[in-house]
């Protein structure tokens, strides 16, 4: 009989001779809830009031070492005892403790085994503080402890990357001693003996001083302020990191309030939603489920996103028969998939010993029916329905029974390309955002007859890719285009109306979005939104507003942005510079049209862009194109580069109230009527006083 003590339900302690194994078994991640906490202390400080063991060592049961504080308690009023005063306690302990880590040891994870007096890693252990994605920093001793061990430059390059770090990387800095292989209890066994052996040498990582780097101090926080002056957490993570040099009460001090200061941020609870909230755009009874098999996929398409597609795939792992109607279409989609491939070698994602068997399971061909044995067809040619009913009709007639047929399409109607084959049960949308082997949304589209396993297996394969993929019903735009094409409006009213392309640019970024609308037109290719006018031309609603005329004029002109060196802004000498040219169309636009331009406040900018996408957000989770507003959010984070620390448009909006949104879009409404329309979910919400997240 082994002689096993449970401290309570998720901590135990085995007893070997002089040896106590102490064993966390908090599945699925071993995350550091206050059970787990108690326990620790409760365990240690047993094992040094009874005196019998010579050693401890910690170790994580199931898939993984500990991945950190329990998110779900964040928010929360906190329950003692605290973390660092649980790995105070472990650092303090006369009977030594070492760790063995094994899968992830993140965050907290970390730093309890930064607490410990040795550290093993069992292969293919990887370690982290990811808190800044949380807004948060390493508030468990880890600004305190890495730089000992590792080094200032190190403990600011993890603590602001929240990168992992591999098993031999943390051997080479120090965080880890020793590097081993197994299961973790046998290694634990075994390095408690070496401990007793005098093979494995234990100290506290307190008694060690921080090699002095005020450099890397003082550079990194300039850098900061320079680059990152609207986030919180970042700036806190160099003063903990600093505190280092003290001794270790008053630099885990520091480090204590710099955490909850950031714990008290709307950026942590924005950065929380969305860790939740990417996790939550699968947890969903459509997700879930038989599904079909993926093990052969065929791209239709060499273009930008087809090539994008197929690169997602084969870097998955998953062989792809892309097909084109000419050679030449063919050559340049091998070239763009080469191209990316190669890219994905140079920026560490992919190695490079991997590179010609991944292109390897690439198959082109100029014959359609060599998609005859693939399990799975993502269309991706010309945003035409006449061309893609003629894909839809060939391929019903050339794939296997159960093959699923996907489309692209980022608003055609995935109905109506259904109904050109006998199978649109087995027909979904998968519609991916560009360029698509890097960005990790993908809206599953459900089309009224498709089947519960097809658009299980488009869950599956969003996982296979590592992608977010998110639930949409059919309508023009699906979740994001269709709220983008709403909302991007008002950036051009706002021009007309007296703001400059560049103040709305600035003001958004301001907000936190990596570059404003105009920006972003001039890299997609102004041309783009020209041809989707000039296609809807005729359905315009002669009530609304126009809000192309200053784009129009711009590519009347050839300026299509970054490609033609000229756009909203001049791209001559790299950094983009005011067209003035556009200026003046600008004012002769207004002229024309009778405007005296007013001016406006960069928050009044804000406020109008961000209640124009909110409104149309709520009106596609009112009439169910969305599931909940967590999965708008979701689309506008992974396809949109919302700011992460907002949490996304609906999130956002809980911070305004309904309230305050629905007085916004009455004052706007004075002056557009027709635009400015309080959608009905808004006025029940500010009437009864509820949120977005009840919804989720
Ligand atoms: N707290 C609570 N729940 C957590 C969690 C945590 N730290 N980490 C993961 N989970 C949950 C997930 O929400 C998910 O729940 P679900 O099944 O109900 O959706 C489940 O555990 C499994 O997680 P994943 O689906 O993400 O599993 P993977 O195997 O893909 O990834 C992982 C595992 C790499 C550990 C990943 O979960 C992860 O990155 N976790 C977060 C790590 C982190 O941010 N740690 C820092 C926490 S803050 C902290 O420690 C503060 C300290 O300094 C004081």
């Amino acid at each position: 009989m082994a002689d096993i003590h449970q401290v309570n339900d998720l901590i135990s302690i085995e007893r070997e001779g002089d040896i106590a194994l102490i064993c966390i078994d908090n599945p699925p991640v071993n995350a550091t809830g206050q059970p787990v906490r108690e326990g620790l202390q409760q365990a240690i400080e047993k094992l040094n009031a009874e005196g019998n063991a010579k050693v401890a060592a910690i170790y994580a049961a199931g898939r993984t070492f500990v991945a950190g504080a329990d998110i779900k308690e964040f928010g929360k009023p906190p329950k003692v005892p605290a973390l660092p005063d649980v790995f105070n306690v472990i650092e303090d302990s006369t009977v030594p403790v070492i760790c063995v880590m094994h899968g992830t040891a993140l965050g907290g994870g970390l730093e309890l085994g930064l607490s410990c007096h040795a550290r093993i890693g069992i292969e293919g252990l990887r370690v982290g503080l990811p808190e800044i994605n949380l807004g948060l920093l390493p508030g468990a001793g880890g600004t305190q402890r890495v730089p000992r061990l590792a080094g200032i430059p190190m403990a600011l390059d993890m603590s602001l990357s929240g990168r992992m770090v591999d098993a031999k990387e943390a051997l080479e800095k120090g965080l880890i001693d020793r590097l081993d292989q197994g299961d973790p209890r046998d290694v634990a066994l075994k390095a408690a003996q070496d401990v007793l052996d005098g093979t494995l040498q234990t100290r506290r990582t307190c008694d060690l001083e921080t090699p002095k780097d005020d450099t890397a101090l003082d550079e990194t926080a300039a850098m900061l302020r320079k680059k990152q002056a609207h986030m919180f957490s970042p700036h806190k993570i160099v003063e903990a990191v600093r505190a280092s040099y003290l001794p270790r009460a008053e630099g885990l001090a520091i480090e204590r309030q710099a955490f909850i200061d950031s714990m008290d941020t709307p950026q942590r609870a924005g950065m929380i939603h969305a860790f939740f909230g990417e996790r939550a755009v699968s947890n969903i009874p459509e997700a879930k489920g038989d599904t079909r098999p993926l093990d052969r996929i065929g791209v239709i398409g060499g273009g930008t996103m087809g090539s994008g597609i197929a690169t997602s795939c084969l870097l998955a792992g998953i062989p792809v028969t892309l097909v084109e109607v000419a050679q030449d279409g063919l050559d340049r989609g091998i070239a763009t998939i080469t191209k990316n491939i190669d890219g994905a070698v140079s920026r560490g994602k992919l190695a490079g010993d991997k590179r010609d068997a991944v292109l390897g399971m690439l198959t082109p061909t100029l014959a359609m029916e060599d998609l005859a044995d693939v399990d799975l067809v993502i269309e991706a040619v010309f945003e035409q329905m006449d061309v893609k009913r003629d894909i839809f009709g060939k391929l019903d007639s050339i794939c296997k029974p159960g093959a699923i047929l996907a489309s692209n399409t980022s608003y055609l109607d995935i109905n109506e390309i259904a109904a050109c084959t006998k199978r649109p049960a087995d027909v979904l949308g998968l519609h991916f955002f560009s360029p698509a082997h890097v960005m990790r949304l993908l809206e599953i589209v459900q089309g009224a007859e498709t089947a519960p396993d097809v658009l299980a297996t488009g869950f599956a394969l969003a996982k296979k890719l590592k992608k977010v993929g998110v639930l949409a019903q059919v309508c023009d735009g699906f979740i994001g285009n269709r709220i983008l094409a709403h909302y991007s409006k008002v950036a051009s009213y706002l021009v007309l109306d007296g703001a400059s392309p560049q103040q709305v640019d600035d003001a958004l970024e301001g907000f936190g979005f990596a570059m404003g609308p105009h920006k972003v037109g001039d890299l997609a290719g102004l041309d783009i939104g020209w041809m989707t006018r000039k296609r809807k031309a005729d359905d315009r609603d002669p009530a609304e507003r126009y809000a192309g005329d200053v784009a129009d004029r711009i590519c009347e002109n050839g300026w299509f942005g970054r490609k033609t060196g000229k756009g909203y802004y001049l791209y001559d000498s790299g950094a983009p510079v005011p067209n003035p040219e556009v200026a003046t169309i600008i004012d002769e636009v207004r002229a024309d049209k009778g405007i005296t331009p007013r001016t406006f406040a960069d928050e009044d900018i804000i406020d109008r862009y961000m209640t124009a996408m909110i409104s149309e957000a709520a009106r596609v989770v009112e009439d169910g194109t969305a599931k909940r507003p967590v999965d708008v959010d979701m689309v506008f984070l992974f396809g949109y580069g919302f700011p992460r620390f907002r949490g996304g448009p609906l999130h956002y909006a809980d911070s305004i109230g309904a309230a305050e949104l629905v007085a916004r879009i009455e004052a706007y409404a004075k002056e557009d009527p027709h635009y400015w329309q309080v959608p009905p979910i808004l006025a029940r919400m500010a009437k009864d006083g509820s949120t977005f997240a009840d919804l989720n």
